[in-house]
């Protein structure tokens, strides 16, 4: 991947942009467009999900960008009521993105049954080995619920997908997923913000960027993957204009301060 973004190494040669783009409830037209918007800001990791219904616009807006497939990094995931039907879920999310191959694929939520999780686990593995997906991860995992299948398997997952923000900061949860190789990937970075809070917007103001970009820049430079969505092209820039600056450690500090066990 040719890119000035910061990436995180993943497993073997795959490495993960740290901002990527969000696409949950960006259906239809609005979701192509805002896909299209994002690739013209230079975002070059797009998220998306079996579930969210707009694999089929996301592969179109990426075939219109005309970037080239290698210049990418695709998430998709498999909902959690596919038990038995990975490999026709992942070949659909292919044809539906117009690809061979996405490069991160996730169990969306843990399957309800608990014993479903290592066979639907086993199934990732097994696409990965195929090259339908360059790695495999889970979403919505506690760590205990990772070790279980690291324990039956001795995969661990690439990625854990899981909601955060500054007030959802938890350290202790961040140190187990590094401990076990596990990238942390942010979601629902801004609906679960206060983006007046007072200290997001003294340091915004501090570095003449707006809350939600500190927001963001906090994850990153954490080393935490995030994945803002916008349907709103100025917010789509702005968003992605997070590499001008970045805070200091103790701008970090009171940050974190915000969340759980700052
Ligand atoms: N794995 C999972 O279970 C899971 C669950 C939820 C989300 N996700 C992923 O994470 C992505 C992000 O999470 P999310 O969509 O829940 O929420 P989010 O990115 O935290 O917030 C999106 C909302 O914030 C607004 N917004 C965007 N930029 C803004 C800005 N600069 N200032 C103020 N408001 C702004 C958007 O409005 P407009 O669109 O109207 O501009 C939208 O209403 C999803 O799209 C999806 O890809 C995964």
């Amino acid at each position: 991947m040719d890119l000035d973004q910061p990436t995180v190494p993943l497993t073997g040669d795959v490495r993960m942009p740290l901002l990527g783009f969000g696409t949950w409830q960006a259906t239809g037209e609005a979701g192509y467009d805002a896909v299209l918007a994002a690739l013209d800001a230079r975002y070059r990791h797009i998220d998306t999900a079996t579930m969210y219904g707009n694999e089929k616009e996301v592969g179109r807006a990426i075939r219109e960008s005309g970037l080239r497939r290698e210049d990418l990094f695709i998430t998709t995931k498999l909902p959690p009521d596919r038990v038995g039907r990975e490999r026709q879920t992942i070949e659909a999310s292919l044809a539906a993105l117009d690809t061979d191959h996405v490069d991160l694929w996730l169990i969306h939520w843990p399957p309800s049954a608990p014993g479903d999780s290592i066979p639907v686990w086993r199934e990732m593995l097994a696409a990965r080995d195929e090259n339908l997906t360059r790695a495999v991860g889970v979403s919505n995992y506690s760590v205990s619920q990772i070790d279980e299948l690291i324990q039956a398997t001795e995969e661990t997952p690439a990625v854990n997908q899981i909601r955060w923000s500054p007030s959802l900061y938890d350290r202790q949860v961040h140190a187990a997923h590094r401990d076990r190789g596990v990238v942390l990937e942010g979601y629902s970075p801004f609906r679960t913000s206060d983006l007046s809070d007072p200290v997001l917007v003294r340091i915004a103001q501090a570095h003449d960027v707006s809350p939600a970009q500190v927001v963001l820049r906090w994850h990153i430079d954490h080393e935490i993957v995030v994945i803002p969505k916008s349907v709103t092209p100025d917010r789509i820039r702005v968003n992605a204009d997070v590499f001008g600056f970045s805070l200091t450690a103790e701008e970090m500090r009171d940050i974190d301060a915000l969340g759980r066990s700052g």
